[in-house]
């Protein structure tokens, strides 16, 4: 199955979950978009991210004939997953649900976290999510608005971050948890921050891996897992917004697959 792998993101955030697709699959082509000239989506509304999603995906599936999706943003899955698996002709695999099967499987205390964007939180997807795995635990949701911007500007230590951290994670550390759910793909690149704050005892739970995985089952279980052939694996990154800077920054957080990037455009 020669076909390759979509991927979006608001930006940078969903190259964590790429990193693991492609250690996990690395005979898969891979094409990702990040929108980082509409980037955040984390303070819009559902509507305008759910529009963005969609936009984004079919021109995955048509103008580069993905086999499947792979939303690599927590704040598109709150907002468009429903809609994105009802239209879309190809599997649709999200961060959300891999991401709580994994936290609640973490816990021994039975408290956990999640932090994520606003439009995550408030869209109540992890309470759901949570809920769903029919798991007895009690779920603290905070919004961390700023974490992504950090990461953005490609700072992702320093007394800054770890200022702000120190002030939004305070709720997480009050409600005494024992794993913490990275719920925004930016976040894992702030995960050594995030860890030193809430101290050795809390465990962070990254959705990256488990959406990898998550994504190699799917494709196992419909066929459509490329065997790794003669042809390299082809990796392509595209941005709707400076494609030098995607590739400067997108290199050092993702490693050398990402050398250059290319230009998407959104038709709004
Ligand atoms: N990386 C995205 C997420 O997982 C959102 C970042 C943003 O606010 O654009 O939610």
């Amino acid at each position: 199955m020669d076909r390759p792998i979509g991927m979006f993101d608001s930006g940078f955030g969903g190259l964590t979950v790429a990193r693991a697709v492609i250690d996990l699959l690395p005979a898969e082509h891979v094409v990702y978009i990040g929108d980082t000239g509409r980037y955040p989506y984390g303070s819009r509304p559902q509507d305008e991210v759910r529009g963005f999603a969609l936009e984004i995906a079919w021109s995955l599936v048509q103008d580069h004939d993905a086999k499947a999706i792979v939303v690599a943003c927590n704040t598109a899955s709150a907002a468009a997953l429903e809609e994105l698996r009802a239209q879309l002709p190809v599997p649709v695999i999200d961060v959300v649900e891999p991401g709580a099967a994994a936290l609640v499987r973490t816990t021994e205390s039975g408290r956990v976290g999640v932090i994520g964007t606003v439009g995550t939180i408030a869209s109540g997807a992890y309470d759901r999510a949570v809920a769903a795995t029919g798991e007895m635990v009690s779920l603290t949701a905070i919004a961390c608005p700023g974490f992504v911007e950090f990461v953005e500007r490609g700072q992702t230590s320093g007394d800054e971050v770890h200022i702000l951290a120190e002030r939004l994670l305070a709720p997480v550390q009050a409600a005494d948890v024992d794993a913490l759910l990275l719920g925004c793909t930016h976040y894992p690149y702030l995960a050594r921050v995030i860890a030193d704050v809430m101290g050795a005892n809390v465990t962070l739970v990254s959705s990256a891996d488990e959406t990898a995985f998550a994504a190699r089952s799917e494709l196992d279980r419909l066929g459509l897992l490329r065997l790794s052939g003669d042809e390299a694996a082809e990796h392509r990154f595209l941005s709707s917004g400076d494609i030098t800077w995607f590739a400067d920054l997108g290199g050092r957080l993702l490693g050398p697959e990402l050398r250059d990037a290319e230009r998407w455009h959104p038709i709004h």
